[in-house]
Parts: structure tokens; sequence; C-alpha cells
């Protein structure tokens, strides 16, 4: 029942898809929006001849799905997409002031860039349509989450310094600069979490000695920059890094060279005796 009447309102509604220029809201990853709605009218507003759709369109899709019903004032969520289960609320006690505002829960990034709409129709006590609209309270959402602060590590190796930081929504823009300017880094390596959808990003980018390069990543839907700056060494860094290494190996050397001495001196005085034997 609640598709077919949901069908029927799909079918009014084709006509009117021109309201979609909508300045977007932007929430967190995993926290809640709210979609605020207001009917300004002076028309008593009576909760029980009142049904309600929210709506949304995602992000490329044409298609449009059920985020929240209300049929002659009674909720009802059997046309809901099962996306957004238990992710909703309307405040029932507000309708009769005209507050029309959906709680949408738990934003996640396939959240992102969706439209959400309200299709709403009021009738009077003969069934007569007083008055509805097709597409009230258009609002484009966006939904982002702020990156770590980057980490920056030099490999005096091969002369490369890498750019990584993780957990962030949507895409970032990475650049790399010295104190000359902008730098020219490999093609950065996105990966996406398959659980929360967060993003992580590493950048390398080929440095040479004496260089201070920094790292700045910048989010564009929370249009914050985050960045970290470092000093590669001189000439005898990477030579020390290299000595460093090599110190390392001869330490291990060293003290396992002396274990075994102290073993051997040690079980050295139980065996002389029965070799003595
Ligand atoms: C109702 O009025 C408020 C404040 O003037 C406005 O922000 C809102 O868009 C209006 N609602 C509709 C459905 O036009
Ligand atoms: C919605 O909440 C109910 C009750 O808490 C729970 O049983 C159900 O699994 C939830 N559904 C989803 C899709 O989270
Ligand atoms: C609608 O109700 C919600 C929940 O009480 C409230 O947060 C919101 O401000 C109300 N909106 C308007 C326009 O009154
Ligand atoms: C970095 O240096 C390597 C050789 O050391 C070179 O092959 C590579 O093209 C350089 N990358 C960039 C982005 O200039
Ligand atoms: C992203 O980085 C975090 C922190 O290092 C890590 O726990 C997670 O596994 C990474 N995700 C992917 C998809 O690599
Ligand atoms: C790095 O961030 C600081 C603020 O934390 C800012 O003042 C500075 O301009 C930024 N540098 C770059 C290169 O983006
Ligand atoms: C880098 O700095 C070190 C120490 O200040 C200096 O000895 C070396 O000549 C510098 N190298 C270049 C290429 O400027």
């Amino acid at each position: 029942m609640a598709r077919l009447i949901w069908i029927c309102i799909r079918l009014l509604s084709v006509v009117d898809s021109s309201q979609m220029s909508s300045h977007p809201i932007i929430g967190i990853l995993g926290k809640s929006i709210m979609l605020t709605c207001s009917l300004n009218s002076s028309a008593p507003i009576v909760p029980a001849r009142l049904t309600l759709y929210w709506t949304a369109r995602l992000k490329h899709q044409k298609e449009e799905q059920v985020v929240h019903a209300l049929y002659n004032g009674e909720e009802n969520n059997d046309p809901q997409f099962p996306v957004y289960k238990n992710r909703t609320q309307i405040f029932k006690d507000q309708l009769s002031s005209g507050n029309f505002s959906l709680l949408l829960k738990d934003l996640r990034v396939e959240d992102d860039l969706a439209t959400f709409f309200l299709f709403y129709h009021q009738e009077d006590g003969d069934y007569n349509t007083l008055n509805q609209n097709k597409e009230m309270c258009v609002t484009t959402v966006k939904v982002a989450k702020s990156y770590h602060k980057p980490i920056v590590t030099v490999n005096y190796e091969e002369w490369k310094a890498e750019c990584t930081s993780q957990g962030g929504y949507p895409k970032p823009r990475l650049t790399w600069t010295n104190q000359n300017g902008l730098l020219d880094p490999e093609v950065p390596q996105i990966v996406q979490d398959a659980g929360s959808g967060t993003l992580n990003i590493s950048s390398t980018v080929n440095i040479t000695e004496n260089q201070t390069v920094t790292c700045a990543i910048f989010n564009p839907t929370l249009k914050e920059t985050l960045n970290t700056t470092r000093s590669t060494g001189g000439e005898q860094e990477g030579l020390s890094s290299s000595i460093k290494a090599g110190i390392g190996v001869l330490a291990v050397a060293v003290i396992g060279s002396a274990l075994v001495l102290v073993y051997w001196k040690k079980h050295a005085t139980e065996w002389w005796p029965i070799h003595r034997r």
C-alpha cells in the first residue's frame, strides 16, 4: 500500500524537478545532521491528514529513495530504503507547527552529495487536497571528516620523502613545497577503508640535501589545511644513516659474541670435568 502511494507520488512529481538549486550543508562522518524544513503556512496542520515523504537522490543517480515516510499522520517505514533503517527521525510533536525537519544520523560516505527533499500533502476533512508540495526543502548534504596531521618521513638511501595522512574524507588535495615553491611528486596513492569509507593518502617526492619540505593536505569540503614540515639533512645525514645502520649491525654482532662467550665460560666449568674423565 505504502509503496503504491509512493509510486503515485513519483508519477505526480516527475514534472517537478526544477528546484534543484540548493546550498549544501556539511555533516561529519558518523555524526548526525538536521535537514531543516518548516512550512510557512497560515492554514492549520492536522497531523492525522498529513502525508510526508522525505526522499533522497544519490550522487550520480537519477533514481530516488524513500528516506522516511509518514502516511496520514502515521510513520510508515515499509517503503524506506534499508540504508536509512534506524538512521532517521522526524519530530511528530512538532508537525502541527509545520516543523517537518528530519534528523539523519550516523552519516556515511554514501550520503555524500545526496540531495534530500520533501513531498508533503495535506487533506481537509472530506479528502480534498488542501495543499501540497512535491519538492520542498531541497537540501544537498556533503559528508566530510578531518584528516590526521600528515607524517613526513625521509628515506636517505633513495633520497625520497614520503607524506602520509589517514582517516579523512573526501579525497584531499596534497601538495609538496620547499623554500622555492611547489615540488613535483609521484602520483599519490589513495586507499579507502572498507568499513568506515575514510581514505588514507600517501605521496612521495624526490628530495635533495638541505631542503625544507612541507607536505600540506587540504580537505576541500571542510576547507581545512594540515601541514607538516621537515628539513632534510646534508650528504652527512645520508652517510650517517648508513653509518648508524652499520653501527647497529656491529653492535648486534658484538653483543651476540659477548653473550656466546659468557654462556660458554659459565658452562665450560661444568663440561670440563666430564671431558677430563
Ligand atoms: C519558511 O521560512 C523560513 C524562514 O523565512 C525559510 O528559511 C524556509 O525556507 C521557508 N520554508 C519553505 C518551505 O519555503
Ligand atoms: C534497527 O534497530 C533494531 C532495534 O534496535 C535492530 O533490531 C535492527 O537490527 C536495526 N537495523 C539496522 C539495519 O541497523
Ligand atoms: C524542529 O524541531 C527540531 C527538534 O525539536 C528542532 O531542533 C528544530 O529547531 C525545529 N525547527 C524549526 C524550524 O522549528
Ligand atoms: C624521482 O627520481 C627518480 C630517479 O631517482 C626518477 O626516476 C623519477 O622520475 C623522479 N620522480 C619525479 C616525480 O621527478
Ligand atoms: C589507513 O590507516 C590506518 C592507520 O594507519 C590503518 O589502521 C588502516 O588499516 C589504513 N586503511 C587502509 C585501507 O589501508
Ligand atoms: C602550515 O600551517 C600553518 C598553520 O598551522 C600555516 O600558518 C602555514 O601557512 C601552513 N603552511 C603551508 C605551506 O601551507
Ligand atoms: C648542506 O649542509 C651542510 C651542513 O650545513 C653543508 O656542509 C653542505 O655543503 C650543504 N650542501 C649543499 C648542497 O648545500
